[in-house]
């Protein structure tokens, strides 16, 4: 890691909303010495229908986490109405980028508050009320922002399923909510491919959920879909003879807005549960001085979503701040490796905010694609989802910003809600795959394995975060008590990240990534037991181990260790069948990168798979092995360097 810093340029800071780290500096240690006043004001940027009565009150040990307690509130509201009552209705809120490059659509505030009110007005007559779960199965189409803004109208918890989902995954996931509205699409369209069986998966789902009384269909392809009668509606149809007004439900601070299932370490997904207040004053605030966001610029987060940055940073934050919105139905590679930059040059984007893992593959095909298009319209860049290297930052800085455009590397999670470590772009000097400090009010710290507090500067430890912040997720919808053992439990008064971090001599953070059994592929957040217990299922398959490998592209691939059943013959089609069963049980974008087929696995004598060997031959560490003396059979470990496929 190289210790060049880039600091921002004059011309960036003079304008910027914060423009020093003076300012960072004093205004970031009075939010931590008087956190109460400093949310109250904070919270003043939103349009309350009623004040709270208290900032905040939390308990890391019980794990009870409240903020705004008493305010009263509408999201939509918030992100629509009053922004037209303010006179700016005719701005653009949302500009849709389709997946053919001659699509794209617009709606202003006016065009979508409009939507958004007939939407939620299908919803009740649907019988949807405050409180019922809607779960929402989709590509990126303009409907997905609108049935969730319609649902935070009415009070409505919407549960996005992110569309590459299997019909299995989907099913579970409305189960666990037992959500009462499924909305989906008649097919998906992304890149090549032009017909993604978003009904048909939905169809398979819907044959095993109870709770399901209806599912909305968007017509996106009009290719022919099964209609389920007395089930199923058109969107397009309950549209056409909905009421036009519907009036904003007033809701509590600590009301849930939202759950969205993310993977652990171990057992089912979890129901991730953000509430109203909190949620809505983090997202706004993070999203504009992170951003640098100011009235006319365009700004795109390329993320899907049906993932949290998409909930947050396309969707919450933004129309809260009455910026103007990007979403995009496409791939970057489609209909060529320049797709991305088209987008920028064709809408103009000011702040454009990325992952990594598509920077690596874009860097990979070259320049052309990048120098053949203008982008002189960028600003600020962004990065989330995994730690940014160096190469890709430099060619992001170079290539991309053409050195003139503040990078923000912002780590956060989908608990967190929001942006938790991240530069100021007119502030923060920059290091490459630093994540650099912590925003407004956020207290990390570093905890050895025993759970003492790591200090000064130089050091490396477990991240955990000291005090509550309000866009911080409330419960695991259903099961609390799991919500205080994974974050609470391990490391008590602290909320334990999962991550591993260093700050170095001048107090940068460096995100080293999990310490627990979850992966990051393609910045998609992947637990290895699902991906274990989806192997399992495939016929023949008696035991699988999984662990990440380090991947050029992905960031982290997977790489699966799989015993047969005795008799079961190592095959291509053995191989073909686990991919298969990984496909169908969690989607194709947790299939394994790497098969390896083994008579057993290395475990200890208690029966535990000692997974650290097993990650050390996946990365082709063997000289490292480290004390192998505790397992049952170490001759094991032989057999699998002797026998690890080449990658
Ligand atoms: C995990 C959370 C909310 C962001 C999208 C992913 C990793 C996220 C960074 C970053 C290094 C990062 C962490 C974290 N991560 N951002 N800037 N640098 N690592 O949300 O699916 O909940 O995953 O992504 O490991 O724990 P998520």
């Amino acid at each position: 890691m190289s210790d060049q810093i880039y600091s921002p340029s004059n011309a960036f800071s003079e304008k910027a909303l914060v423009s020093s780290m003076n300012d960072y500096r004093n205004l970031y240690n009075n939010s931590i010495k008087y956190p109460e006043a400093f949310w109250a004001e904070v919270a003043d940027r939103i349009t309350w229908t009623k004040k709270w009565d208290n900032v905040r009150d939390f308990d890391f040990v019980k794990g009870q986490i409240k903020w705004y307690e008493g305010g009263k509130l509408n999201v939509s509201y918030n992100c629509l109405d009053r922004h037209v009552e303010d006179g700016h209705g005719n701005q653009t809120a949302l500009i849709w980028e389709g997946n053919n490059p001659e699509e794209d659509e617009t709606y202003t505030f006016n065009e979508l508050l409009h939507e958004v009110q007939k939407f939620a007005n299908v919803l009740k007559g649907l019988g949807v009320e405050k409180g019922d779960r809607v779960c929402m199965y989709m590509q990126m189409i303009p409907q997905l922002p609108v049935a969730m803004l319609a649902c935070a109208r009415i009070g409505a918890v919407h549960s996005i399923v992110f569309g590459a989902f299997s019909a299995e995954s989907l099913r579970d996931r409305i189960n666990d909510s037992s959500c009462k509205i499924l909305i989906t699409q008649d097919t998906g369209v992304r890149g090549t491919k032009l017909n993604i069986p978003m009904k048909s998966n939905a169809d398979k789902a819907v044959a095993e959920t109870p709770s399901i009384q209806h599912v909305v269909v968007v017509q996106r392809t009009g290719e022919s879909v099964d209609m389920t009668e007395g089930r199923d509606t058109w969107w397009h149809e309950s549209m056409a003879s909905a009421d036009a007004v519907c009036k904003p439900v007033e809701m509590d601070a600590e009301d849930p807005l939202f759950i969205l299932y993310t993977s652990g370490s171990t057992g089912q997904p979890k129901g991730v549960l953000h509430t109203t207040g909190g949620y809505l004053v983090y997202t706004s605030y993070t999203h504009e001085k992170i951003f640098d966001y100011k009235e006319g610029d365009i700004y795109w987060c390329t993320a899907d979503i049906g993932w949290i940055t998409g909930h947050s940073y396309i969707v919450y934050g933004p129309l809260a701040n009455r910026a103007t919105t990007v979403m995009f139905e496409g791939v970057p590679n489609f209909p060529d490796y320049g797709r991305f930059w088209d987008v920028v040059d064709k809408h103009k984007i000011n702040q454009f905010y990325t992952a990594p893992t598509a920077l690596r593959a874009l860097m990979k095909e070259g320049n052309d694609h990048v120098t053949s298009r203008d982008l002189s319209s960028l600003r600020l860049l962004g990065s989330v989802g995994e730690p940014i290297k160096e190469p890709e930052w430099k060619w992001y800085h170079e290539i991309i910003g053409k050195g003139t455009c503040p990078i923000v590397d912002t780590w956060w999670q989908t608990e967190t809600g929001g942006i938790m470590l991240t530069p100021l772009p007119g502030a923060t000097p920059l290091k490459p795959g630093s994540a650099t400090f912590p925003y407004f009010g956020i207290e990390p710290v570093l905890l050895t394995e025993e759970g003492q507090e790591i200090d000064g500067n130089n050091v490396a430890g477990l991240l955990a975060i000291k005090t509550s912040w309000p866009g911080q997720m409330r419960t695991i919808y259903g099961d609390h008590d799991r919500f205080i053992q994974t974050y609470f439990a391990m490391y008590p008064g602290y909320y334990f990240t999962g991550d591993g971090a260093r700050r170095d001599k001048d107090g940068y953070y460096w995100i080293t990534g999990r310490v627990d059994d979850v992966l990051n592929v393609s910045g998609h957040r992947i637990g290895t037991a699902e991906v274990e217990g989806s192997i399992g299922k495939a016929i023949g398959v008696a035991e699988a181990a999984v662990v990440g490998f380090q991947h050029v592209i992905k960031g982290q691939g997977i790489y699966a260790y799989v015993t047969l059943m005795t008799g079961v013959d190592e095959s291509d089609d053995i191989k073909a069948s686990i991919l298969a069963s990984v496909t169908k049980e969690i989607g194709p974008h947790s299939k394994p990168d790497v098969i390896q087929f083994t008579p057993a696995l290395p475990k200890t004598r208690s029966g535990k798979i000692m997974r650290r060997i097993l990650r050390k031959i996946a990365e082709n560490e063997l000289d490292s092995m480290g004390d192998i003396s505790t397992l049952a059979d170490p001759s094991i470990v032989q057999k699998l360097i002797k026998t690890r496929p080449a990658i």
